[in-house]
């Protein structure tokens, strides 16, 4: 033993893993959605490598069991492990509900998550009700009825689970007929309620922002947490030392994806908006 060794044993002091400030950050989602809140990092923190993991084969986690999207975030995790990542995102809320407590038990790294925007949006309500756009399995989750008990009190909160949304998404079809009656149907509950604030509580769903705006009007401020996730993962690492110091050039941005759809490479770049470097698994 080494005089250095026995000295940080007798203090106990944790001994840290050598994690890179330039190690890659990691990010995943239930399939394409996620590449919403990649966009919100990438802008913000431009000089950092991105590794982004579409679990499409295995999406909408939103009518999965809680067991079985934690094990989809453990294998998830384990393979951006194994590529050198120094921090993981969660950019879902379905897998965030169901996972992200059992993930930071087994992962000594950041992982951030996140939740649907009803803090901000009863802060934005003018005439205090909220409409929120997600998954079933979020607003079915402990998590959510938290987040209802802690932000929600003020306000009247109206939810609607949106079923088949995320495969409209996961196909690519942000515009098509049957998305946008799909939105129909899903918004129309919230504005018979009169919300002047709805949440988009899924990160697929900033990528049909447009068409939704469209449908609920103007007067309808619209809300999602890619931004503040965002931020959120700056603050952290920066706290950790973590972020990256190479400015020279932009951070590399790579793709994996497991669907099997034959346009997957061109669904990834469409909703990225630009030629991206993608894999399979
Ligand atoms: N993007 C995921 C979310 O934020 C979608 C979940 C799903 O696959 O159902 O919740």
């Amino acid at each position: 033993m080494t005089d250095q060794t026995m000295t940080l044993e007798i203090k106990n002091i944790p001994i840290k893993p050598a994690v890179s400030a330039d190690a890659p950050i990691g990010v995943f989602d239930s399939g394409v959605g996620g590449i919403s809140v990649l966009q919100h990092i990438h802008a913000l923190l431009p000089y950092e490598q991105l590794l982004y993991v579409a679990d499409s084969r295995y999406a909408p986690y939103g009518s999965k069991t809680p067991q079985e999207i934690q094990s989809r975030c453990f294998e998830i995790a384990d393979f951006l492990i194994t590529k050198g990542v120094k921090a993981i995102v969660v950019a879902c809320n379905t897998a965030t509900a169901a996972a992200i407590d059992l993930m930071r038990e087994k992962y000594s790294l950041p992982i951030i998550g996140m939740e649907p925007a009803v803090k901000p949006a009863a802060a934005a309500s003018k005439n205090g009700v909220i409409g929120v756009l997600a998954t079933v399995g979020t607003l079915k989750s402990a998590q959510f009825a938290g987040l209802l008990e802690s932000y929600g009190r003020n306000v009247k909160v109206v939810t609607q689970g949106c079923i088949g949304l995320v495969e409209c998404i996961e196909r690519g079809e942000l515009r098509s007929d049957n998305t946008f009656k799909l939105l129909e149907q899903y918004c129309q509950p919230l504005l018979d309620e009169g919300a002047d604030t709805i949440v988009l509580g899924c990160t697929h769903y900033p990528f049909v922002k447009p068409l939704i705006q469209q449908i609920v009007g103007d007067g309808v401020t619209l809300i999602d947490t890619g931004a503040a996730v965002a931020k959120h993962l700056q603050k952290r690492l920066a706290a950790l030392d973590l972020l990256t110091q190479q400015y020279h050039h932009s951070g590399a941005v790579r793709f994996w994806t497991n669907s099997q759809a034959a346009d997957a490479k061109q669904v990834v770049e469409a909703l990225w908006g630009k030629s991206a470097e993608v894999e399979f698994l």
